[in-house]
């Protein structure tokens, strides 16, 4: 028996994106969806055009430059917004347009007052408009599974008849446990008339900590897409997580008999570590197949095993999702040619300018640092190449602080007019008067909202992380990062960093996010 295809549907930069402090900039939008169609991803959902010129614009770019996966859009069930994701997904190769509309009773009276019957109507005429612009067509019955079932059956059976090809099941509030989710997509599977004409899929919120297992549930039970975001990021509790549920469906073949998915799946470290890094979220130590820890062994009697019989204690290997496992590291004499050779086997493709850039961070650092290992490069890359537009260049940090000091920061900072500032301040601590040194010789003072360091490797060289999620005086959000060997220079370079971003305007519009 031939083994059927799962698609995999990665809606990291719609529905992740609606995580509350994401924000990423169109560019970002891009290298993401540019490491997607890497990974192996089937369908991309690139965002919600209609809901802001640069949902619209990151939307577009995809569809024009990532080739591979299907690029798709998503839009409520009407004409305007189903007309934003046909231009937008206009140029790509292969497209979708995903309308929704919510069923459940909640839904209908007191978010859309509507009946059930317009509700029907709507969503008909949703896929008959969205069909002008594609033949792949998604339709998903917003909230279903808290919807009647015999209203599901009927709208299915509609939207089918009016061309839906795929038909997602979203448990929008994270509401459902395993076995529900399942018994839905197998009721689904019996009960609407020409079900056999569309792809069933999943969308599963992890408000009750379950997304992933619900949507195994549901592939058990017959679906054949999974919705889902790269580190479960998106609204709330998040989504489905790729690397779990795909990692599920690869390590337990026996479990998920004659199922198969296009997942590249060692590009899921990779990919992970760039999401994290881009949006700003850092990933909890725990966290199944791509936390630091989940392959780590500590206790004795596991170390022991492992040595004995790696399969004692691993159920699959960190090699399948792209961790070397290498132990090599590179030091102040493994040169130039190491160091562009490392990088590549990291699987960047850095132009010679970039090259030249991160090298030379890489040397300072080595100075510093004797070892620099995998995730030091990565930081590194992060930092001297993904930058924004340098508006403001932290040319000189001074702090003091210490017992019976005044923390007192001074900091010389450069405008791309060549104009020089400089500016001293005391504050609660060395970050805090650094950053107020900043505010001084910027004159911009975002806010504060959010602050985390952390060591990129361990030891006592290791260099640190900082990110920062500020708001800027526009209402939106920014994030900003910074990595450093001193952890109040890698703070001062994260709020310069989210201070730049505000100047080009490289932020969440809290009016981008859909509307849902
Ligand atoms: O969670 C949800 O219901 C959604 C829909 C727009 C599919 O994200
Ligand atoms: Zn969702």
């Amino acid at each position: 028996m031939s083994a059927e295809k799962v698609i995999i549907f990665d809606t990291t930069l719609r529905d992740g994106e609606q995580s509350p402090g994401a924000a990423l900039s169109i560019s970002e939008k891009l290298e993401i969806a540019h490491q997607l169609a890497k990974l192996g991803i089937d369908v991309i959902e690139a965002g919600f055009p209609v809901s802001s010129p640069a949902q619209y614009e990151a939307t577009k770019l995809c569809a024009e430059q990532v080739s591979g996966p299907v690029i798709c859009a998503l839009a409520r069930a009407n004409q305007k917004d189903i007309d934003a994701a046909g231009k937008a997904i206009a140029p790509a190769a292969k497209k979708r347009i995903h309308t929704f509309i919510a069923t459940s009773p909640i839904h209908m009276e007191y978010k859309l007052r509507k009946k059930p019957d317009q509700v029907l109507k709507m969503a008909i005429e949703a896929i008959q408009m969205a069909r002008q612009y594609t033949d792949d067509v998604e339709f998903s019955p917003e909230d279903a599974c808290r919807s009647e079932m015999s209203f599901l059956y009927e709208i299915l059976e509609a939207v089918i008849e009016a061309g839906a090809t795929t038909l997602n099941i979203p448990d929008t509030v994270g509401y459902v446990l395993p076995y529900e989710y399942g018994q839905i997509i197998a009721n689904l599977k019996q009960n609407v008339r020409g079900v056999e004409k569309a792809v069933l899929s999943t969308h599963c919120h992890n408000d009750l900590g379950v997304a992933t297992a619900n949507s195994l549930a549901g592939v058990r039970n017959g679906a054949r897409q999974i919705e889902c975001t790269i580190n479960g990021i998106g609204e709330r509790a998040g989504n489905a997580a790729m690397e779990e549920v795909v990692m599920a469906l690869h390590t337990r073949q026996d479990f998920f008999e004659h199922v198969t998915t296009n997942i590249q799946t060692r590009e899921i470290f990779r990919t992970s570590q760039l999401v994290s890094q881009l949006t700003g979220f850092v990933i909890q130590p725990n966290k199944a197949i791509v936390g630091k820890n989940a392959f780590a062994h500590e206790s004795g009697i596991h170390v022991d095993g492992i040595l004995k019989h790696r399969e004692t204690y691993e159920i699959m290997t960190p090699e399948v999702i792209g961790l070397s496992g290498s132990t090599m590291v590179l030091g102040r004499h493994s040169g130039r040619a190491g160091f562009i050779d490392r990088c590549r086997q990291l699987g960047y493709n850095l132009s010679d300018d970039e090259i030249q850039a991160a090298y030379e961070k890489f040397l300072e650092i080595a100075d510093k640092k004797k070892e620099i290992f995998d995730e030091d490069i990565a930081a590194i890359i992060n930092d001297e190449v993904r930058t924004v537009s340098q508006t403001y260049v932290l040319e000189y940090l001074n702090v003091t602080s210490g017992t019976g000091t005044i923390p007192t920061g001074t900091v010389r900072i450069r405008t791309q007019d060549g104009a020089v500032h400089q500016a001293a301040a005391c504050g609660d601590g060395p970050v805090d008067a650094a950053y107020e040194a900043i505010r001084l010789a910027t004159g911009q003072t975002p806010q504060l909202e959010h602050y985390t360091m952390r060591a990129i490797t361990g030891g006592k060289e290791a260099m640190g992380e900082a990110n920062v999620r500020v708001k800027g005086a526009d209402g939106r959000t920014y994030i900003g990062r910074g990595v450093s060997t001193d952890i109040v220079e890698a703070s001062a370079k994260a709020y310069l960093d989210a201070i730049n971003r505000i100047a080009s305007c490289i932020g969440t519009n809290t009016g981008d996010k859909a509307n849902l």
